[in-house]
């Protein structure tokens, strides 16, 4: 159902409706009354995009105990054993509960079809063309419609985590929806915003991915792990005036070459896997060659070429890309792509334990936008849908209180002339920096770092940050107490309050991005310094971050909760 009035409160609150937020709010008890808030649509969210597919060991040559050990060589040291544990033993029953839920895998004959993905030992991807994400969401979204308990809030962007000011529980959030920003209360709030690609000016990522739940959480006192991992896929296309749509690894897995101008099989001299040694090495491996061969970087890119593999089995398994290629003038049965890397997933996220537990009591964070301990310093594709279903199941056991006390509010009205002359200015600001802010991010955190290339990016961040802090709006966006409602007169608003929001939480998880870097002397996993190329075991270490702390931590998060 869905509903024009804002409601004041529910048992529980769900932030995001990709595959993590769906599963999580069909999983929670139907007692609950589960209010489920999306920035955009219900399908909005990289879940819908996932191409590849969701991994599984479930081929009889294949086990959980080699899907675990493959996990943990991609993850570069900094997995967490009985989080990756928890995941891959759990893998068989989260496909079986998909299956029954109506979600439609590939097939041939009886048995479910699986393929390769890069540092997969074997083939264990389970697919639905080239769509698998939006099949699955297509579903969960179906369900979710139809559950009574559940009350779906679209276009409605949250905006900060409301903690009890005695307990520090997690009782709610502050919302910007239908012209208002306002107050629910709720006996537990998941977080379930995914990532944050758009920080980065080269991404495959939606444009909702801009780390809205990681920044709320940080801004609230939570405790943030690992935020300097963040995953470059060698393959995004790469051709002028087209979004950066991501050209599966299943390709590369099918047999597609990657090739250089000269038609050159590269990657061979960089990895002994070549096209499937994992994303970091081919993403470096495309970068290092680009440099060796071109001297104008800026567009540079190589090719894919799919003419390796039988053109029916392109056909069948790659439909939309054909058409996405097609669109921009490229027909793959006749050209290699032109691909370059793009920043595609981050390891990083809000800490929590394996009943997706932040350090915040009442606070669960699940799917992209958590670190559970699944992806170490570097994920294994299609590792994340799956960990997006396991781990939401868990919210199966969540405990809430439905009581609350009533809340007096107080409600101010923001005129349209306030909105038009005071605040203009200070939209062209925001505007100016959410336009510069991913070619910084992209120069100086992404496929190769440089302690004081960051430094530099860490000053010029945290000068809009404190630039932006001042501003008029920001003391309606981030200073409001829990009482007060404010009404704008304009509904014109809500685009330019939903950027500003959004551009701060950008700002604020691209200085924790570098913050982080500037603090991993080291190379591993997604996270390469040129000025420290190589992994140490001294750093075989989480990166913690809570407030202004940071500090290295060797164990993993069973602090609370358990
Ligand atoms: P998302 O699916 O990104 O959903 C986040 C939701 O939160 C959205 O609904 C968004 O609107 C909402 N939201 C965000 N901020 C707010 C806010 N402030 N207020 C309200 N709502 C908010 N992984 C695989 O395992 N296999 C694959 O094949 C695969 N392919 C991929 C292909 C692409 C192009 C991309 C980008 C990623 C791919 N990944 C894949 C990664 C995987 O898709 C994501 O990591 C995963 O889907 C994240 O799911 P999520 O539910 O955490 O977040
Ligand atoms: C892909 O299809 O290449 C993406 C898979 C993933 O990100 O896991």
């Amino acid at each position: 159902m869905s509903s024009n009035i804002v409601p004041a409160e529910f048992d529980i609150l769900v932030i995001g409706s990709g595959a993590a937020g769906l599963y999580a709010s069909l999983c929670v008890p139907t007692s609950f009354r589960v209010g489920l808030v999306t920035k955009d649509t219900l399908n909005s969210g990289a879940s819908n995009w996932a191409q590849g597919g969701i991994a599984a060991a479930i081929n009889p040559q294949d086990s959980p105990e080699l899907h675990f050990e493959d996990t943990l060589k991609a993850g570069a040291g900094l997995c967490d054993l009985q989080a990756v544990q928890f995941l891959v033993e759990h893998a068989g029953k989260a496909i079986c509960s998909l299956i029954e839920t109506g979600v439609s895998f590939d097939a041939h004959g009886d048995k479910l079809a699986t393929t390769l993905e890069a540092a997969h030992s074997h083939p264990r991807v389970l697919h639905s063309a080239d769509t698998t994400g939006k099949e699955i969401v297509d579903i969960l979204t179906t369900k979710v419609l139809q559950q009574s308990n559940i009350q779906v809030l679209s276009h409605a962007l949250a905006i900060s985590l409301w903690l009890h000011p005695k307990t520090g529980h997690c009782q709610g959030i502050s919302l910007l929806y239908r012209g208002q920003i306002c107050w629910i209360q709720s006996g537990a709030v998941v977080l379930a915003t995914g990532g944050g690609g758009q920080v980065f000016a080269q991404t495959t990522n939606p444009a909702v991915s801009t780390g809205d739940g990681v920044a709320m959480a940080w801004r609230a006192g939570a405790l943030l792990r690992d935020l300097e991992f963040f995953q470059f896929h060698p393959t995004a296309l790469k051709k002028l005036g087209a979004p950066r749509f991501l050209i599966s690894e299943a390709v590369r897995g099918e047999g597609a070459h990657l090739v250089d101008e000269l038609g050159d099989r590269f990657a061979f001299n960089y990895h002994p896997s070549g096209e499937l040694a994992p994303r970091d090495v081919v993403s470096r491996a495309i970068f290092t060659h680009l440099q060796l061969t071109r001297t104008n970087l800026a567009d540079a890119h190589v090719y894919l070429d799919l003419r390796t593999i039988p053109p029916a089995q392109v056909r069948e398994r790659f439909p939309k890309i054909i058409q996405v290629c097609q669109q921009w003038g490229i027909d793959v049965f006749q050209a290699p792509i032109p691909v370059a890397p793009a920043a595609h997933y981050w390891m990083g996220g809000i800490a929590v334990n394996l009943l997706n537990q932040s350090s915040i009591p009442g606070l669960y964070v699940i799917g992209e936008a958590a670190s559970t301990g699944v992806h170490g310093a570097n994920r294994l594709a299609s590792n994340s849908l799956l960990e997006c279903i396991v781990f939401a199941s868990q919210l199966s056991h969540i405990k809430a209180q439905t009581k609350f006390e009533p809340i007096l509010l107080e409600e101010k009205t923001i005129p349209t002339s306030l909105i038009k002359s005071l605040w203009a200015a200070e939209f062209e600001q925001i505007a100016a920096i959410r336009e510069t802010l991913p070619n910084l991010m992209w120069q100086s955190a992404g496929v190769y770092r440089q302690g004081e290339v960051i430094d530099v990016a860490i000053s010029q961040v945290s000068s809009w940050r404190h630039q932006l802090a001042r501003l008029n709006v920001n003391q309606y966006l981030f200073n409001l107490s829990p009482t007060q409602v404010i009404k704008l007169e304009t509904r014109d608003a809500d685009q330019q309050l939903r950027t500003a929001i959004e551009t701060l939480n950008l700002l604020d998880i691209a200085y924790l991005i570098l913050k982080s870097s500037a603090f991993r002397t080291e190379s591993r996993g997604g996270h390469y310094r040129i000025d420290y190329p190589e992994t140490q075991s001294s750093w075989q270490v989480h990166t913690l971050i809570q407030r202004e702390c940071i500090y290295p931590h060797e164990q993993s998060i069973t602090l609370w909760g358990n």
